[in-house]
This record gives structure tokens, sequence and C-alpha cells, in this order.
């Protein structure tokens, strides 16, 4: 057998088409070496790629990118399998970002461990289709006992109901989605419905669409209700169903970046009130809470919610897209106390359960709210069949269920207890680090793994810290004070902004950046840092590592900025 190495596959090869040759090209019961011959190939290519030494995001600059990546012409002849693993080699693996690097600390996609690679092969081999039993046997099964796995964990009702529903067809206690936006975009979906459902001659919104719900129901518009902190894909999904972006209603959040109870009590009682004095009524579709912002990672009072919704007769959606993985650690569960009371969830496998992009979940306490999106067609999903798709947004779905199902079991819950307290560990350290340092200033307050913060140089944050104490005890110029601590902080943002086009350009670390205006600073917006730390590589050493460099970078970008200043 003839034994290629990707290195020294130079010049690519193309050849006629034919079809004995596509034909080879197939996954056949007698070709096992197809898979002898490049397999070994293919995983010292990927094992290059994460031992590499140097930057985290490749040096290439994006025009250089999109050069590699313009030509217009579609590839007419075929090409060897050995020639486009070459060029997959040196034009994509070579330029793609290292988010398994212990140094990459700024997002939530991030190191996943190496038996996933394997899992997603038997994925692609199987390709199975979960959309109906016809095309995914054992695989629909295993989505429901992972449904029913993480149904329990959140809502965790009866022995007897799960053992009556995992493998109950007739019912669905959850769908897996293809990411979290799906997953919100099911669940707000299901509230939507039931919030106009079917009644005497009136179809139900899902037949006759906002317009004569609105008619039927005697309403002016229909509103989410979710904080200034939750996720974008909610005011995509407005956009999707037609309820319109502007009808999500952004409720202050407190100084912890959490849903503002008493601004939302004020929003619902002005809600109330305006129905008992108008006949044309605001119907609030859904409240939302979340279970891990995005940007700072806090969780919404959760319980709280849960009769705030009660009280204003409404669903009550939790999206833990990042955070709900944490129920798996008893210690942990109180974080998001009152989930168990909401009646639809968002869960992501690729978060924090470790699994490759992507795959979401929602999942319903009422095992019957699917009903209110379930279709049938006559070729498939036939009203009495069995099958998956009957009940989810998308048509054809891959099996990427088995991937956080196998790492549940390799892992074992007592596993995630250990990751999740390395990363909770990881996220008090940084915090730690920052909150020690002269140079810098912490900007939230860490709950699940995310943490903000900025570069202020010490000398800064004293002035700082003396014109807000002016600010308490000085009622006379406050205007003028106020104007001096904007101009600060304008400052600071340039110089945070700089500080992270410097890092990015060193490309030792990474961090993420954002804007903020839930700070002490309110209603200023504020440059952070953003760190996210949940991969159990990264070490309090390396931590360590990023914030001096940060220092050193932040302390070069201040002193040459305050030598111009004293030149003029
Ligand atoms: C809180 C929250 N909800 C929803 C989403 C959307 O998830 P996805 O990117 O999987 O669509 C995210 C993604 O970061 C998120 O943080």
């Amino acid at each position: 057998m003839e034994v290629h190495t990707l290195s020294d596959m130079s010049k690519q090869i193309e050849f006629v088409a034919d079809i004995n040759h596509l034909r080879r090209l197939f996954i056949m019961p007698d070709s096992p070496d197809k898979f002898m011959e490049f397999g070994n190939d293919l995983l010292n290519l990927i094992h290059a790629f994460f031992t590499e030494k140097g930057g985290i995001h490749s040096s290439i600059s994006l025009p250089e990118l999109s050069e590699l990546f313009s030509d217009i012409d579609l590839p007419e002849s075929p090409h060897l399998l050995k020639d486009v693993l070459t060029e997959i080699k040196e034009k994509i693996i070579a330029h793609s970002v290292k988010v398994g690097s212990p140094y990459y600390i700024g997002h939530m996609t991030s190191a996943i461990p190496y038996f996933m690679i394997l899992i997603e092969m038997i994925i692609a081999a199987l390709n199975q289709n979960q959309v109906k039993i016809e095309t995914a046997k054992a695989s629909s099964f295993v989505e429901r006992e992972l449904l029913a796995w993480i149904h329990r964990l959140i809502f965790d009702r009866t022995e007897s109901f799960y053992k009556q529903h995992i493998q109950n067809p007739k019912v669905a206690l959850g769908n897996v989605t293809l990411d979290g936006t799906i997953a919100n975009l099911t669940g707000l979906l299901v509230a939507r419905n039931k919030a106009f459902p079917p009644k005497d001659r009136f179809p139900g919104i899902r037949k006759a669409g906002f317009f004569e719900a609105f008619r039927y129901y005697n309403c002016k518009k229909a509103v989410f209700l979710v904080s200034r902190r939750g996720h974008y894909s909610i005011d995509k999904i407005a956009r999707i169903i037609g309820l319109g972006q502007d009808n999500v209603i952004k409720v202050p959040v407190d100084s912890k970046n959490k849903i503002d109870i008493e601004s939302l009590n004020q929003i619902c009682a002005d809600i109330r009130h305006h129905n008992i004095e108008n006949s044309e009524q605001i119907k609030i579709i859904s409240l939302i809470g979340v279970a891990g912002t995005t940007e700072t990672g806090n969780v919404d009072n959760l319980w709280e919610l849960r009769k705030i919704a009660d009280e204003n007769k409404t669903h009550f959606h939790v999206d833990a897209a990042w955070g709900g993985a944490v129920l798996l650690v008893d210690k942990y569960k109180s974080i998001l106390k009152g989930i168990e009371r909401a009646d639809s969830v968002t869960f992501d496998a690729h978060k924090l359960l470790y699994s490759p992009l992507s795959m979401g979940m929602i999942l319903f306490r009422k095992e019957t709210d699917l009903e209110n999106i379930k279709h049938s067609a006559s070729y498939i999903l036939r009203p009495d069949s069995v099958d998956q798709g009957r009940f989810t947004v998308e048509g054809s779905r891959p099996f990427s269920c088995l991937k956080p199902w196998t790492t549940l079991k390799i892992f074992g819950t007592n596993g995630f207890r250990i990751l999740l307290e390395v990363a909770f560990k990881l996220t008090e350290t940084i915090k730690d680090l920052i909150i020690s340092h002269d140079n810098f200033e912490a900007m939230s307050y860490p709950e699940l793994f995310i943490f903000t913060y900025r570069f202020v140089p010490k000398e800064v944050q004293q002035q700082l810290k003396s014109l807000q104490e002016k600010m308490a005890s000085n009622a006379a110029n406050l205007e003028s004070i106020r104007k001096k601590i904007r101009k600060i902080n304008n400052m600071l943002n340039a110089l945070n902004v700089e500080l992270h086009r410097l890092l990015r350009q060193q490309d030792n670390s990474f961090v993420s950046r954002t804007r903020l205006e839930s700070t002490k600073y309110y209603p200023q917006k504020i440059v952070v840092l953003r760190t996210i730390t949940i991969n159990p590589l990264t070490t309090p050493e390396i931590l360590k590592e990023i914030i001096t460099e940060q220092n050193t970078l932040g302390m070069q970008i201040y002193n040459s900025v305050s030598d111009i200043a004293k030149r003029r």
C-alpha cells in the first residue's frame, strides 16, 4: 500500500472525472484501507495544529485571507483528496484560531476533550438524520434519553414521570436544536402560540397570524420582557416571528447585571394599568430570565421572575444557554434557584458541556407544551409517527446529541464537578489578580466564569476616586465634577481599546472586549476587557502572565500618551 504523507504533496493534481474514481470516494464496506491511508496523516495534521507554538490567531491579515479565497470559479475537474488535504492544512488550519489554547480566555468557545474528534467521525460516518425514525433509529432514542437527563437536571420531576416519558413518543420533553438561538426561538414560539391559542372560531395564531390574533384577542401589541443583558438572539427572534424588535422591552439591570426587579415590576404594573384603562390590550408573550448573561455571566433572580410571570399570566422562559451546566454540581445549583419553575429553558451543549459546535437544547417543564408547534407532513412525520421532527423548527438535523451524551458518560457528574470547580477557581484567581493590582479596576461581579475589568493606571484611579468622593459630599458643582469623570472615562475607554488592539497584535493571549453601561459610572458606557475562564488547561500562572503583559502594554500606552500631553 502506498503511504502518502501530507508534507510531500506539493503540486495539486487534477484529472478527468470518471464514475469509477468517484465511486471509490464513497464509503464502502470493503474499503477500510481508506481510513488507514489517510487517518494517520489527518490525526498528525490536527495534532500539529494543537502543538504548534506561536500566536493564537495566525499573523495573516484579513485582506491576505480574502486573497486566498477569492477564486470565483467552481472547481471543475476532480482533485486528489491528498492534495485538497494539503490545501486545507496550508490555507485553513494554519490560519484558524486556537480557541483551545489555555491562553485563549476571551470567548465561550474553548477547549474540547480529544475524544470529541472521534465522536464527530462516528456522527459523520453514520450520517443519521434525526428528523425521522426512518433515517435515525437508535440515535432517536439516544436523543430522547439525553433530553430526559437534562430535563430531570433542570425540572427534577418525579421518577415515575421520567420512567413514563423518557421514551414516550406521544410527548416531547424538549428538542435538540442547532444552537442556543434556535432553542430560544423554539421556546418563544411555543410561548407566542400559547399566548394566542385557538378559541371558538379563532384557529390560533399559528394559522391566523398576528393580525387576526390581535383582532380576535383585542390586542394592540405583544411584547417580550428581558433584561438589557439579554442575548441579541431575542431581538432576532422578535424580528423572525413578526413581533418586531421594538417590542422587546429591555429592562434595566442592577449593579450586578441582574434584571432590576423594581423596574420590571413597574413596567408590568404600567402594562396592567394600560390593560384596565383601555380596551386594546398589551400582551406579554414571555418574561425571559437570563442564567448566565453573555457579557458578564450573571444570573437573574429566577425565583422572583417566576412570581412576576404568574402575576402577569405569562410564559416564563429561562435562557440558560451559558449557565445551565452548573446544575450538574450540587453545591452550585442554588445559583440558578427558580429555574426548576420555568416553563421553558435553553441549554447549550457547545458551551459548558464542552461539546464542539454546535448543539443547543430547549426543554419544557410540561411534556405537552411542544404540541403548540407540532407539525406533520404526508411523506414523513405522519400524525401517528414517532418522529422527533414533528416538534422541531429545523428540518434535517445531525446526530449531534451523541457528543454531550458521550461526554456525560465519560466525565460523569463527578467529573463535571471537578471541571467546574477548576473554572470557578480560575475566575476567582483572575478577579483577585485584578483587585489586588494597582493598575486595574474590576467592572463586574463574576458569578459564572465571566469577569470584566479595565486597565486604569494607579494615578488615574486616584483622580477618579477623589472626584467621586467630591460628588458624594459636594452638591454645589456636581455637573462640573461629572464632566471631569466623563472626560477621564473617555480617555480610559480609548486607552483600553488601544490596549486590546495591541494585545491582539502581540497575539500571545486573547481576552475579549465589550462596553457596559451598568457600572458605577452609569449611564456612561465603559470599555471593559472580558475573560472567560473555563479551559481546564488554563492555570493561575498563565493568568498571571496574561495580566502582567496587559499591565506592561497598558503602561506603555499610558506613558506615551502622557508624554505627548506633557510636551504640548
Ligand atoms: C445567554 C445566551 N443565550 C443565547 C446564546 C446564543 O447561543 P448560540 O450562539 O448557540 O446560538 C448565547 C451565545 O453566546 C448566550 O450567551
